[in-house]
């Protein structure tokens, strides 16, 4: 039986572009699943209730068991998409970062999308849905002081890139370029050409659009795309330069 209206779930749905895709699946009418770390009191606007949000922190070893078992809890048995776009990052030397911050981008980054595809498929296959992986091109491009964070990048492109060969998992992989969002300052990172970067919810909705096409790995923007290009294609060049100008 068709339904009419779809079941959107995105995580990292409290900030950046993970609001700004729920704001437009909100306006499309869609039914939400907004997941958080951040408790429901401390946030305001219409996106967030009781029925919407669902506080997990994707640190945590049983942040899916959390998810679906509020899925449960609502009574919602099928997914038309499971956008995974929650991320952390740290800017500054390895050297630098302590242990338990690695463990944390990488907990959020890929295990916790990891897990989450593992336990939200039996939903998104009821749906005929879609996974999609929020990405970046900083997995192809370098990208220096954010090595972790682009490592974890590079892992879920190669995640996707597996289901989607392996074929029982419809998955697309979504990397947008430097965008205005609240990421670089909780990383440590003071960008002072941040004003340049794309706000928010133009990225937001250049990601909606692909979501609706079909292509498998989308890069969001032609510079982007450009960047990415080079970063797979002329890596060692690419390399070679950054680390003339970084002297
Ligand atoms: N902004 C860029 O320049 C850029 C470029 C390329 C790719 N991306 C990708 O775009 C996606 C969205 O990032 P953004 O720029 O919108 O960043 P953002 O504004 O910082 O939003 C990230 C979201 O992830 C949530 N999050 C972080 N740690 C979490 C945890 N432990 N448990 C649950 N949720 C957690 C954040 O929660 P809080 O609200 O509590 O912080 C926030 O809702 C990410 O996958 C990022 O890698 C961003």
């Amino acid at each position: 039986m068709a339904r009419d209206r779809k079941t959107v779930l995105i995580t990292g749905a409290t900030d950046g572009i993970g609001r700004a895709l729920a704001e437009i699946y909100r306006a499309r009418g869609e039914r939400l699943v907004l997941v958080g770390r951040r408790p429901l009191d401390s946030l305001n606007g219409g996106l967030f209730s009781e029925e919407t949000y669902c506080e997990a922190d994707l640190c945590e070893a049983d942040c899916a068991d959390q998810v679906c078992s509020f899925l449960r809890s609502r009574k919602i048995d099928a997914l038309d998409l499971a956008i995974q776009n929650a991320a952390t990052g740290y800017y500054g030397s390895v050297a630098s970062q302590t242990e338990a911050g690695i463990r944390s981008i990488v907990a959020v980054n890929l295990l916790g999308p990891l897990r989450l595809t593992h336990a939200l498929e039996p939903y998104v296959n009821n749906a005929g849905g879609k996974h999609v992986l929020i990405g970046s091109i900083a997995h192809a491009f370098p990208c220096p002081e954010f090595a972790v964070y682009a490592a974890t990048k590079e892992a879920l492109d190669v995640f996707g890139r597996n289901l989607r060969v392996e074929g029982d998992v419809n998955v697309q992989v979504i990397h947008p370029g430097a965008t205005q969002t609240g990421i670089h300052r909780k990383s440590g990172w003071q960008e002072e050409n941040a004003s340049a970067y794309p706000p928010a919810e133009r990225v937001a909705r250049r990601i909606a659009r692909a979501i609706e096409g079909r292509g498998s790995v989308v890069t969001i923007g032609l510079r982007n795309r450009m960047l990415r290009f080079c970063g797979r294609y002329c890596g060692r060049v690419i390399e070679a330069l950054m680390r003339w100008r970084a002297r």
